[in-house]
């Protein structure tokens, strides 16, 4: 079960919450960040009761495919809805603002691919500063966190002036738009008040290949569910930066519901 080629998969995640959450346990943060594949995949995840497997290679687990790389669901997303899971009563709720209505998107429709492109060239550039030593890297551009070797360091501490030359304020200002049509798209979606949601942490790009894990941080590709993980989390979603079939293989992206797996092929933006 792991990406079969040796060639990259880069995406970058969103995660938003209606206030902002509770403290992050940082310990695990990373662990459910690893699987990212390709391809823009805006999953929100809305149900605890879902799990998610980033990629399988066992065909004969897969029911359904929600998505094929080759078409292109846009401009609506592809919606199916789920009941919404009991791990919400665990938290405070905010009305108006706590999913009523749960289920799992994905669309095309969020970037073309050379807004993909520039967004992949930006987290190339700043994942090439340093990268784990297994299998999955990321970089959260918020808190600066970037994967080395076996650890994580602080970019914006670590190499102090040098990032003005990584990252141009172009490159922020794409990041900062992508970042509000998710939460346009996640707002329709789900009906809701796109002025009541927060990005809440962590935020961050990925990077996976085939390099054999070192570290738990490695392990992308077990089933996880985000609101058990970080709590705060609400709709997580995926931006897939890289297609499947072409830029990788094996690894896919699964939905995992009581009444069947959902996969989706990545891929990177529009056309
Ligand atoms: C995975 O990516 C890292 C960083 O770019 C690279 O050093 C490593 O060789 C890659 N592994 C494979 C199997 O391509
Ligand atoms: C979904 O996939 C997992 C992992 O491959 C498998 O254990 C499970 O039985 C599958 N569920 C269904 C309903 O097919």
């Amino acid at each position: 079960m792991k990406n079969s080629n040796g060639l990259e998969v880069l995406s970058v995640q969103f995660f938003f919450v209606f206030l902002r959450g509770n403290a992050l346990r940082h310990g695990s943060s990373w662990r459910s960040s690893r699987g990212i594949f390709a391809f823009l995949l805006l999953g929100v995840c809305v149900s605890a009761v879902a799990t998610w497997l980033y990629i399988t290679s066992l065909d004969s687990d897969i029911t359904e495919t929600l998505a094929r790389q080759g078409e292109l669901v846009s401009p609506q997303p592809r919606v199916y809805s789920i009941q919404c899971s009991e791990d919400y009563e665990n938290y405070k709720r905010y009305p108006g603002c706590t999913p009523q209505k749960c289920g799992r998107a994905v669309t095309d429709g969020v970037v073309n691919r050379e807004e993909a492109h520039v967004l992949r060239r930006l987290a190339e550039r700043g994942l090439a500063l340093a990268g784990s030593e297994g299998g999955a890297s990321i970089l959260d551009l918020h808190s600066g966190a970037l994967s080395m070797g076996k650890q994580f360091v602080n970019i914006y501490r670590y190499f102090g002036d040098q990032i003005r030359d990584v990252f141009t304020a172009e490159d922020f200002k794409l990041y900062r738009d992508v970042r509000g049509r998710i939460q346009t798209i996640i707002a329709e979606t789900f009906g809701l008040d796109p002025r009541l949601m927060y990005l809440t942490k962590p935020t961050f790009f990925s990077r996976i290949n085939s390099t054999a894990a070192k570290t738990q941080h490695d392990e992308y590709w077990h089933p996880h569910i985000d609101k058990v993980t970080y709590g705060s989390f609400d709709y997580t979603s995926l931006l897939y930066l890289s297609d499947y079939g072409s830029d990788f293989t094996g690894g896919r992206f699964v939905f995992m519901d009581q009444n069947g797996n959902r996969t989706v092929e990545p891929r990177t933006g529009t056309n």
